[in-house]
């Protein structure tokens, strides 16, 4: 969602913010602002579009001179992307300027109050309310702008991540989180500061990062060190300066010609590192901390409630087959924003897994906040370290993946598999519901995975030319079994979100109960039909789909003849144990998504109307 970058200190502040901005890209935006105060003035430019129209629009009217500015990509909430509705936002004196990320719910209410103060207001957005808000505050109550955004918030209800200045103080940045990412960059000798919704706007100028906290506020003054406040009653909480581990090749595209493409080549070391350290095959053992340090939590529980989005609620249903199947212990998977509004029945006995790769997902938040309050065990599985989810939890693994730029999921869905299969071994060999044999097994081929996906990439140009069989569909079904049904769901997000083909995922033996009435010759069916688990009855229904002239794509196990000869397409797979077998027939399905959104000319890593992390519900 929306992006926030500032800089305050000795170098030029345009090229940092304008290249902070390109950086933030990946959380998904609609419009783009910059403001620059240089010699008593600020320099103020907007424009919907992306930031390649911002920088032009720079270049053809502003200055760019000056050691302060902030600038903001916008995820539209209140109020259409355009240029006046986009970030940043001045008062109505011209003095206090702001970024926000988030929304403030009770904004037409505070609206009403200012305008009967006498303000007006350009734009649709709750943010331009705040701010004026945070100016009359200022006017009323004689104080600096800290103590007037502090008033100011504690009048608001909603989300936020801010970044405020006023023109008449150029020495300061005011920042304030609730429910949205803030990360504060320190300069040397506090020559310098930095601010972004996460750290990748500055790891070239400082490793030293501050991460605030909800409900937490500071006012950044160079020269000073940075003070963190609690935003409700005033009092000092303890500013942890964190050791960024992560570097600009980490962000950047390494010679690929996309994120998303980078992000699935590296899923064989991805998938290396979420298990480096924990599965110790020659010693027998799987050991991670977080299921250690709980392991009575877990082994008491009369079940387990997964939450999650997305395809991050995709990795969950994978799960659901590997802890039924293997550890013995009742799942159900719930999408996080129907589990908050719904009344569940939550014991003290359950424990809820939160699956959620940027960490910042509002609704799982939210669910893991419900499930807290009624006394339920919350693990966290993420990707984001130091991430709100990550923080909101009793305990959790992070899944070692690596920045995720691009906003389709790729190698985050494979690596939460890679933990969530570990953990439930873990409980298989703790329960005794999995023989040492078969626990050795799993943990063997669990291991040579990552080489088996690097032979799965190999079908890359294969997969390009069925691509472009198919790239003018209008619909696509996707069909799996068993531990391949999630898979099949997962396949069609993919597809839909990054080429805009409409698609469904079904389990291929509901086909019979209506969408068989799609298939004719222009239906393109993808059918994960590997060699394991239900491989018969998938056959049978691939000679149903034959029967209505539906063209298949199979993806199946290398060596399998029966159903390349009747498919239109085969995609070959190596040979694992079912229950890892998502992690590599998920492969071919990604790739093909890419070159269908690339052969059509789709913007892969930045699709329309998508946020990398959706962090309003
Ligand atoms: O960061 P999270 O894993 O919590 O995100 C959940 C979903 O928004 C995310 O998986 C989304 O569905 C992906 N863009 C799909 O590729």
């Amino acid at each position: 969602m929306c992006g926030i970058t500032g800089y305050i200190g000795f170098r030029d502040a345009y090229p940092i913010i304008i290249n902070g901005l390109r950086r933030l890209e990946y959380r998904g935006y609609d419009s783009a602002g910059i403001v620059l105060y240089n010699e008593g003035k600020l320099n103020l430019v907007k424009t919907k579009g992306k930031v390649s129209d911002l920088e032009s629009k720079v270049a053809n009217s502003i200055e760019t001179g000056g050691t302060l500015g902030m600038g903001h990509t916008r995820w539209a909430t209140h109020g259409i992307p355009n240029d006046i509705n986009s970030h940043p936002h001045v008062s109505q004196s011209g003095n206090i300027v702001m970024v926000h990320n988030g929304i403030i719910e009770n904004y037409d209410t505070l609206k009403k109050e200012l305008v009967n103060r006498g303000y007006t207001f350009q734009s649709d957005t709750d943010t331009e309310v705040l701010v004026n808000l945070i100016e009359e505050v200022q006017k009323q109550n004689d104080v600096k702008l800290g103590k007037a955004v502090q008033i100011a918030l504690n009048e608001v209800v909603g989300a936020y991540a801010i970044a405020v200045f006023d023109q008449r103080k150029p020495d300061e940045i005011v920042v304030a989180r609730l429910g949205s990412p803030l990360a504060i960059g320190i300069g040397k000798d506090q020559l310098e500061y930095f601010v972004a919704s996460d750290a990748s706007p500055f790891i070239e100028y400082t490793k030293d990062a501050i991460y605030l906290e909800d409900e937490e506020m500071a006012v950044i003054r160079l020269g000073r060190k940075v003070k963190i406040r609690k935003i409700k009653d005033d009092s000092l909480v303890d500013a942890n300066v964190h050791e960024l581990k992560l570097n600009l090749e980490q962000i950047e595209k390494g010679g690929y010609e996309h994120f998303m493409l980078k992000e699935i080549y590296q899923q064989p070391s991805a998938i290396t590192d979420t298990y480096r350290g924990r599965l110790l095959r020659e010693e027998a053992i799987i050991k991670m901390a977080g299921v250690e340090d709980n392991m009575k939590r877990f082994l008491n529980a009369d079940r387990i409630i997964i939450v999650a989005c997305g395809t991050s609620w995709h990795a969950g249903l994978v799960a659901e087959y590997i802890f039924e199947d293997l550890a013995r212990i009742p799942v159900e998977v719930e999408y996080a924003s129907e589990f908050r509004y719904r009344n569940p029945i939550i014991t003290e006995k359950d424990v809820v897994i939160a699956i959620s790769q940027s960490g910042e997902t509002a609704d799982t938040l939210a669910a893991i906040k419900l499930a807290k309050s009624k006394g339920a065990f919350v693990f966290g599985i993420c990707n984001v370290v130091g991430s709100s989810i990550a923080r909101e939890t009793h305990a959790g693994a992070y899944t070692h993946a690596g920045p995720e730029i691009g906003v389709a999921s790729t190698k985050a869905f494979t690596t939460q598999i890679t933990l969530l299969t570990l953990i439930a071994l873990r409980l298989a060999r703790a329960k005794g519901t999995i023989s040492s044999s078969d626990f050795r097994q799993h943990m063997l081929e669990l291991e040579m995975i990552p080489k088996k996906v690097e032979q799965a990439l190999k079908s890359d140009e294969h997969i390009q030319k069925v691509a472009a069989v198919f790239k003018g569909a209008t619909n696509f079904l996707y069909l799996g079994r068993g531990y391949n049904f999630p898979v099949a769901l997962e396949g069609a997000l993919k597809l839909k979100e990054i080429s805009y083909i409409h698609a469904e995922g079904y389990p291929a033996a509901e086909m019979k109960h209506g969408p068989i009435a799609l298939i004719d010759e222009n239906m393109p069916i993808v059918v994960i039909a590997t060699n394991k688990g239900h491989y018969d009855k998938v056959v049978s229904n691939i000679q149903e789909i034959k029967s209505r002239k539906g063209k298949i794509i199979a993806i199946v196990t290398e060596g399998d003849e029966t159903v390349k000869d009747i498919a239109d397409y085969a995609i070959e797979i190596p040979e694992t144990e079912e229950s890892l077998t998502p992690l590599l027939t998920t492969i071919p399905l990604q790739l093909l998504s890419y070159h269908i959104a690339v052969m059509r000319g789709c913007n892969v890593d930045q699709p329309r109307n998508l946020a990398k992390a959706v962090t309003v519900e």
